[in-house]
C-alpha cells in the first residue's frame, strides 16, 4: 500500500492481485456514500463489471454502470453531458460516488465529470490498463478533450483511492502492454536506475499475465508518481514537469499522426528516444545511456524511429504561439535517474534530430 500525502486529499493506492473483490468493502469502510455510478467502456464492462457489481453489492452498496465508447473520443464535451445527465437521474439518496474503471480515458473523463458534479463528488480509480495504473490514475490531473488539442479542459481533483489489480492486466493485448511499459521505462529513466535496471533484466520475460513480477514494478512507479505530485500537486512548483519527459514531442507525434495512429505509449517511446538524442547532441548525456534506453524500449516492442511526419505538424504548438522565439524547454537528461530541464533547445537542433529519427 502506497499512500499519497496532500494533507486532507491524501490516497491510498493499493496495488495487487486480485485487489478488484475487495472494492466494495473499501469503499464502504472509506464512508464515500452509498450509491457507486461506476463508468466503463465496452470490454471492461462485458469483462470485469460482474466483479465490480457483485463486490459493491456485498458491501450494501447500490450500483449502475455508464458505459463510455473505447477510445479517446470519449473525453468530449458530449459524452460529459451523458455522463452527468445520467449520474443526475441516479442521484437519488444524494449519496452518490464515482467509480471509473477503465483505462486512462475513463479515468480522466469520470475523474473530471466528478470534479465538475456538485463542486466535486468523491471518485475511486480503478485503473485497468498499465498505463492507467502507473500513470494516469495517480495524481489527480482530469481533463477532456477540445478540438484544439488534447486535455485542454480539465481540473485538478483528487482520487478517495487507487484501486490497481494487477490480474487484470493479463487480458490487455500487446500493444496495449507495450504501451504501458513505454511510462514504465520513463519513471526508470527520469528517477530510479534500479527499476530501470530490473526492468532491463527482465525485459525478455515480461508479459500481461506476469502478476506476481509486475506487481513490484507498478508498486515501485506509483511510489515515484506519488512522491512527485506530492511536491507539486498542481503543477506549480515546476517539478511535476520531470513526468513530461519523451511528451513532449510525444504528444505533437500524437497528434500529427491522428489520435489513435500511436498509442500513447508509442508516441512517448518515439519522443524519449529524441530526447536521448537531444542530450547526446547537447553534450549532456553519454551514448551508452542512450543506447540502453533505445534497446530496452525495443526489447518491449516500442518504435524508436517514426513514420514520416511534416515537421510543420509537430512544431505546430510553437509555431502558434506569438512568443516563440525559435528555442523551447525540454526535459532531457544528464544520466540515467538524472534529469534536467533546458530550456533553450534550439528547433533546428529539434529539426534534424526529428529527421534523423524518420524511417
Ligand atoms: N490524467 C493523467 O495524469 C494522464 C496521464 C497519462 C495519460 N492520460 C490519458 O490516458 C489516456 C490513455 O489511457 P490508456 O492507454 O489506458 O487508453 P484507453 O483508456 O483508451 O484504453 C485502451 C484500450 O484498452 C482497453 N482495456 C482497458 N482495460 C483493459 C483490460 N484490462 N484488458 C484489455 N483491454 C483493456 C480499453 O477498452 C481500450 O480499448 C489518454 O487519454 C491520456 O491522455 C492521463
Ligand atoms: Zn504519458
Amino acid at each position: 500500500m502506497i499512500t499519497v500525502h496532500l494533507k486532507e486529499r491524501s490516497y491510498q493506492i493499493i496495488a495487487g492481485s486480485g485487489v478488484l473483490a475487495s472494492l466494495g468493502r473499501r469503499c464502504a469502510a472509506a464512508d464515500l456514500g452509498s450509491d457507486a455510478f461506476c463508468v466503463t467502456d465496452p470490454f471492461v464492462k462485458a469483462r470485469y463489471g460482474k466483479i465490480i457489481s457483485s463486490s459493491l453489492s456485498r458491501a450494501g452498496l447500490a450500483s449502475t454502470f455508464f458505459v463510455a465508447p473505447s477510445g479517446e473520443k470519449s473525453k468530449s464535451f458530449d459524452e460529459c453531458r451523458c455522463l452527468l445527465e445520467a449520474l443526475a437521474r441516479f442521484d437519488k439518496n444524494k449519496r452518490v460516488f464515482v467509480v471509473a474503471a477503465g483505462g486512462g480515458v475513463v479515468g480522466d473523463l469520470a475523474g473530471f465529470c466528478a470534479a465538475v458534479y456538485k463542486r466535486g463528488v468523491a471518485y475511486v480509480q480503478v485503473p485497468t490498463t498499465l498505463l492507467a495504473q502507473v500513470d494516469s490514475s495517480i495524481g489527480g490531473k482530469t481533463a477532456i478533450d477540445l478540438k484544439h488539442g488534447k486535455n485542454l479542459v480539465g481540473a485538478f481533483f483528487q482520487p478517495k483511492l487507487v484501486l490497481s489489480d494487477v490480474s487484470l492486466l493479463a487480458s490487455l493485448n500487446r500493444r496495449q502492454f507495450a504501451s504501458g511499459m513505454a511510462e514504465t521505462v520513463k519513471y526508470g529513466v527520469i528517477s530510479d536506475p534500479r527499476l530501470f535496471g530490473l526492468l532491463e533484466r527482465k525485459a525478455g520475460t515480461l508479459q500481461s499475465g506476469a502478476s506476481r513480477e509486475l506487481v513490484p514494478i507498478i508498486a515501485a512507479c506509483s511510489r515515484i508518481k506519488a512522491g512527485i505530485v506530492e511536491k507539486d500537486e498542481r503543477d506549480e512548483t515546476g517539478k511535476r514537469i520531470i513526468l513530461n519527459f519523451g511528451h513532449t514531442l510525444g504528444h505533437a507525434l500524437e497528434a500529427a499522426h491522428g489520435y489513435g495512429g500511436y498509442t500513447h505509449g508509442e508516441a512517448v517511446a518515439i519522443g524519449m528516444a529524441c530526447a536521448c538524442d537531444l542530450s547526446r547532441r547537447l553534450g549532456l548525456l553519454d551514448a551508452e545511456s542512450a543506447g540502453r534506453i533505445e534497446r530496452l524500449l525495443t526489447s518491449f516492442g516500442l518504435p524508436v524511429k517514426m513514420r514520416p511526419v511534416a515537421f510543420r505538424a509537430i512544431a505546430e504548438p510553437y509555431l502558434r504561439d506569438k512568443k516563440f522565439k525559435g528555442k523551447s524547454r525540454f526535459v532531457l537528461l544528464s544520466k540515467i535517474g538524472s534529469p534536467r530541464v533546458v530550456e533553450d533547445v534550439p528547433l533546428s537542433l529539434v529539426r534534424e534530430v526529428v529527421a534523423s529519427r524518420m524511417v
